[in-house]
């Protein structure tokens, strides 16, 4: 069977899919795929394509089935044991490295918490070799990818496994998390996202505030007097975020960002 004849199967699917999945198993780019169109293929890469086309009717997303997710140009290893990176999360990497150096803040050490596949992590180490990384999750699961991940793009990043703060070691100048926010009743989350994605990595009791408390109160045991926090938020959390912020930090200066689709998705804040 020659590629053209398998790409007018299963018309259902987007010729889109189709052909990240035929480039991922022939390992070619979109020009060659193109140019090869009427070339034979092997009777274990069309099993393979049939069972990857199977997983996608059944609603899995093309980032676990084809085991890469893209995060600020470069690709992660991601599987069913962490969240997909997403879009918006690029601008919170983005923006704390723009506010650091917009306020001038020194910062030498970090905590993430909450890694997922260590995007936030390993992306912070790449932009800036100078920075020490401590990076942790609750999910052991959750580690195994992240290792992965570091290991894939070189980057040396010490990753713990705990539980949001309890018994982390030491003082950091940047607190960084986009931890788990969807209340636990939400009604419009995707069928898709809920089907696949952990379910650790996406909700949080107490309104979707749970970890924004539990950071926020018990932060400054890890976080040196002059610091910065930075938060990925649920757009309709920032009021009651900014409320535990204040009581916390009465004298801290707080920066709110909106993402592309204009919600409230970004926090910060800066303790000087
Ligand atoms: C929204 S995901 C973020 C993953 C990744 N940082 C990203 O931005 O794509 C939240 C992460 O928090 C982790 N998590 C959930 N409960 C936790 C806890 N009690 N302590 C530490 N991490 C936790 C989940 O396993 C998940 O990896």
């Amino acid at each position: 069977m020659t590629i053209k004849q398998l790409k007018s199967k299963h018309q259902e699917i987007k010729p889109f899919y189709k052909n990240e999945i035929l480039k991922d198993i022939l390992n070619i780019d979109q020009k060659e795929l193109i140019l090869n169109d009427n070339k034979n293929i092997l009777k274990q890469q069309i099993e393979e394509y049939e069972t990857k086309i199977n997983r996608l009717k059944q609603n899995e997303p093309i980032q676990y089935i084809l085991g890469k997710a893209y995060f600020l140009n470069k690709e992660y290893y991601v599987d069913k044991k962490v969240l997909i990176p997403r879009p918006e999360t690029e601008y919170l990497v983005i923006e704390t490295l723009n506010l650091i150096k917009e306020y001038n803040i020194p910062i030498k050490k970090v905590l993430e918490i909450g890694t997922g596949s260590g995007i936030i992590a390993i992306s912070l180490k790449q932009l800036n070799k100078d920075l020490i990384i401590t990076a942790t999750d609750i999910s052991k699961d959750a580690l195994e990818v992240a290792k992965i991940n570091a290991t894939k793009h070189n980057v040396d990043i010490n990753f713990e496994q705990k539980d949001i703060l309890n018994d982390i070691k030491g003082k950091y100048d940047l607190l960084i998390s986009n931890p788990p926010y969807l209340k636990i009743d939400s009604k419009n989350i995707e069928k898709q996202v809920l089907e696949n994605e952990p379910h650790i990595a996406l909700f949080a009791k107490d309104n979707g505030l749970y970890y924004y408390q539990e950071i926020l109160n018990n932060s400054k045991q890890v976080l040196n007097k002059q610091n910065l926090i930075s938060f990925e938020i649920g757009e309709e959390e920032q009021e009651e975020i900014i409320k535990i912020v204040k009581n916390v930090y009465p004298n801290s200066k707080i920066i709110t960002k909106k993402d592309l689709n204009n919600f409230d998705r970004y926090l910060f804040i800066i303790n000087e």
